[in-house]
């Protein structure tokens, strides 16, 4: 059969085809078709402007399609495109390691090995945990997430609608609150329930690794406390567990430093990455501790298209794009811009439905509640803003264990003038929505 070229394509009609066709679990939030996009820009099959500031969900801190690292994508294709490490290793998977063990926290000696998805980088630290450890269990947090493959889907900290129907799952995976100050959980209130999970549950013995987003993406863009990574850190060494440092969404420069694990000074054993690692291509990878990281025999870890040498030649450019454009710095302006907006909008008269504006770096976003004193969730006028926004021409996602969040991931990349124009739909949206 040949493929017809549509002759004028819109967006509901390519809405009503995928409506056809996609299997119904697999959702897409915005009734919008790209037709292009570059840095922070975005346009519809209908020639619609939008700023993105959903960053591919946290996949584009240097932007759609960076030149830099359009470039290294082409002149890899040029070359070679599958060699497959397992059959014969090649230099771009080689020289990204060196890069990743290099910049990754603490003295080394660091390795490293490539996947393709986040979750997939956390099932293999997970691998690799126990392994090293030859214990089973893992504890991670409430609100936490970490993917949608089975095992981190026991580990993912939210039901709706991540495991409606997908249960059992695996076992061995215990959570624990995840200090979050606005929702009145302390850093006291975690430690408390996870000695209550090793008496209750599981000893500590037989704990492999703790596994914990040190700012959580999905749960709502809540930043661990440094005492809290610290107390954890000192906690896993008292009991041989491994602590590992779910950077997916967190890592290369969203926080304002490389990794977020670097604001507290704590060193995991063990780092996952993704999303922005390779400016949209699917790569993922483990980072760690050289002894941990080679607890696995050979053949252990691997897969088909891990560390594929295009996305490996991808996350190169991405590297040097993070330094050469100052992306570190630009992440902490960015969020500090972010800040001074949304303190002033929140002193208006009306807002008291905006109940917290929080950031680390450029990981910005804002709680909705329906009245401050409570702390109400108020779910709905959150995605009546995101609607809002939408129509003015701007990408925003929510997120939180209460779906009251709106999560700013802008590229780090953005021109002033846009991330500005951005906060500004941001803005009048929220009084759109309080008003109407
Ligand atoms: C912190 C974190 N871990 C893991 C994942 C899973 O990544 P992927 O969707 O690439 O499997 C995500 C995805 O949002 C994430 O935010």
């Amino acid at each position: 059969m040949t493929r017809t070229k549509t002759a004028t394509v819109t967006n509901a009609a390519l809405h009503a085809r995928r409506q056809a066709i996609v299997a119904r679990g697999v959702a897409s939030l915005f009734p919008i078709f790209p037709a292009r996009a570059k840095n922070a820009e975005l346009w519809d099959v209908e020639g619609r402007r939008y700023l993105d500031f959903s960053g591919g969900i946290g996949v584009l801190n240097v932007g759609h399609a960076h030149p830099a690292v359009e470039a290294a994508i082409t002149q890899q294709l040029s070359k070679y495109v599958h060699p497959a490490f397992q059959v014969m290793a090649y230099e771009p998977y080689i020289e990204l390691a060196e890069r990743l063990a290099a910049l990754a926290p603490g003295d080394g000696p660091n390795k490293v090995a490539f996947f393709s998805t986040g979750a997939e980088a956390v099932e293999n630290a997970v691998k690799i945990a126990r392994a090293h450890t030859g214990r089973h269990a893992i504890i991670t947090f409430a609100g936490g997430f970490h993917g949608r493959t089975l095992l981190t889907l026991a580990m993912t900290g939210k039901v709706v609608p991540y495991k409606t129907a997908f249960g059992p799952m695996p076992a061995g995976v215990f959570h624990v609150p995840y200090p979050m100050a606005y929702r009145g959980i302390t850093i006291q209130q975690s430690l408390d329930a996870l000695e209550m999970v090793f008496r209750a549950d599981v000893g500590p013995t037989d704990v492999a690794a703790i596994v914990l987003e040190p700012v959580v993406g999905e749960g709502g863009f809540y930043a661990a406390p440094p005492e809290f990574l610290k107390a954890l850190r000192a906690l896993c060494d008292r009991h041989g567990i491994l602590l590992v440092a779910d950077e997916v969404q967190s890592g290369f420069g969203r926080t304002g430093r490389m990794f977020a694990m670097e604001h507290a000074g704590v060193v995991p054993d063990l780092m996952t990455m993704a999303k922005s690692l390779a400016d949209g291509l699917p790569l993922s990878g483990v980072v760690g501790k050289a002894a941990v990281m080679d607890a696995p025999d050979p053949g252990g870890l691997g897969g088909t298209y891990g560390g594929n040498p295009v996305a490996c030649a991808a996350a190169l450019a991405v590297l040097d794009v993070i330094e050469a454009e100052g992306l570190l710095e630009r992440a902490e302006s960015q969020g500090q811009a972010f800040e001074r907006h949304f303190q002033a909008v929140q002193a208006e008269p009306g807002m008291a439905c905006l109940g917290e504006v929080r950031r680390l770096g450029a990981m910005a976003a804002l709680e909705f509640v329906k009245d401050r004193a409570t702390r109400e969730p108020d779910k709905e006028l959150t995605h009546k803003i995101r609607s809002i926004c939408l129509e003015r021409g701007l990408i925003a996602l929510s997120c939180g264990v209460f779906g009251n969040v709106i999560r700013i991931l802008a590229p780090l990349t953005t021109p002033e003038g846009q991330y500005h124009e951005g906060l500004d739909i941001l803005a009048t949206s929220i009084r759109t929505a309080v008003t109407s």
